[in-house]
């Protein structure tokens, strides 16, 4: 076994950039006695909304219940259609699925791999409650493009993967009815465990998502209606805020590799770059490529001690757990086959631009042998 000399993120760098400044506000939240929600999560809230130019930010558990209880503050529920993509983390349908609703997937456009706009709106039908398009890699879906086809029905934004990112001048998670971020420690803001958000400009869905994250009661012990116990919580909102100062100059930084490795690898034979729209502003997640005889380009660079990650290695519609939906095979033929060759490679932002002169070598002389 070669050793890892370019991981796929290093997370610890960031921890080493930022200890300095992390362990002090550490230990005065260790300190405060109050560890779940609190002033630290409240504070969070606000620079969030802040940043992202909504009224309100809702913290809860993980980017998952974001999801979740965004679609239920929404009113998804038995009998509803949400429209989305099948190429995905399964998060983003498993949600549909937990409420009793049902996924509609509809493909992706072959160049940004996103949600197609037009095969969103032919989708729709009086069942669609919710059009759920999720920014994948960090590149903005079209949700103007969305929003002009399917007038009249709400988009959740799956904004897990993509903070940072503008479309047409604002910001990622400001576009549609609402927004569902994650900060997973490999998300573009990362905590040191599990957390998520919500994010809406509508007073109503932030005080459904804030009662729905406590059990479903406003005032305690006594629920309106049975909800979850999702919370974001002081330490993760203490990282958070933190960080958040950072993420423009990550993103900034990000975005100059990918610059890199889109030059050095455009004359590459074998692989091909995905679309990067000229009116958005991408917040790299992933830098992600379709790669030929990719199960070959793997070991190939694992021997020059280079990780590499295939997200998604299977659509979601063709994973055991939706197999009850009723499609099958060649259902969505570009999902299907971006799932045969993305490759993603790697992409944090304190890595070296040496780091990726070495990735792309490596990737030339693959194609080249
Ligand atoms: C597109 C997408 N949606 C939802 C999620 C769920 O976020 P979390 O892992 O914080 O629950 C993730 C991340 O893992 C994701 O990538």
């Amino acid at each position: 076994m070669v050793d890892v000399r370019i991981p796929l993120k290093d997370l610890a760098a960031q921890y080493r950039a930022l200890e300095a400044e992390l362990e002090p506000a550490f230990r005065e939240f260790l300190a405060s006695g109050q560890y779940i929600l609190g002033p630290p999560v409240e504070k969070f809230e606000r620079e969030a909304a802040e940043y992202l130019g909504v009224g309100y930010c809702v913290g809860v558990g993980s980017g998952t219940d974001a999801l979740l209880i965004a679609l239920r503050a929404l009113g998804v529920g038995e009998g509803d259609d949400v429209v989305t993509t099948p190429f995905t983390f399964v998060a983003s349908a498993d949600v549909i699925v937990r409420l009793r609703a049902r996924p509609v997937f509809v493909d992706v456009d072959a160049e940004t791999l996103n949600i197609s706009p037009g095969a969103a709106a032919e989708a729709v039908t009086g069942r669609t409650k919710v059009v759920m398009p999720v920014h994948l890699y960090g590149l903005p879906a079209d949700v103007t493009a969305i929003a002009a086809a399917i007038p009249g029905i709400p988009i959740l934004e799956d904004a897990a993967q993509a903070i940072g990112g503008e479309f047409a001048g604002r910001k990622v998670g400001s576009l549609g009815a609402g927004a569902a971020f994650s900060f997973f420690p490999t998300k573009n803001l990362g905590a040191f465990g599990d957390g998520g958000l919500i994010a809406t400009d509508d007073g109503t869905l932030a005080d459904i998502a804030r009662r729905l994250r406590v059990h479903g009661a406003v005032s305690k012990n006594y629920p309106e209606e049975i909800g979850y116990k999702s919370r974001l919580d002081g330490l993760q909102a203490t990282v958070l805020s933190i960080k958040l100062k950072y993420l423009d100059a990550w993103v900034a930084r990000t975005r100059g590799l990918v610059a890199r490795y889109r030059e050095r690898l455009a004359p590459v034979e074998g692989v091909a770059l995905l679309a990067e729209p000229a009116n958005c502003r991408p917040a790299y997640h992933q830098f992600t490529v379709r790669a030929t005889r990719r199960e070959e380009l793997r070991p190939f660079l694992a021997g020059e001690g280079i990780a590499s990650a295939i997200y998604y290695p299977a659509a979601v519609h063709l994973t055991p757990a939706f197999a009850n939906l009723g499609y099958g095979a060649g259902s969505f033929p570009e999902a299907e086959k971006a799932a045969g060759d993305v490759l993603s490679l790697p992409l944090w932002p304190e890595m070296a631009d040496e780091q990726v002169e070495e990735v792309c070598a490596a990737v030339a002389e693959f194609y080249g042998r």
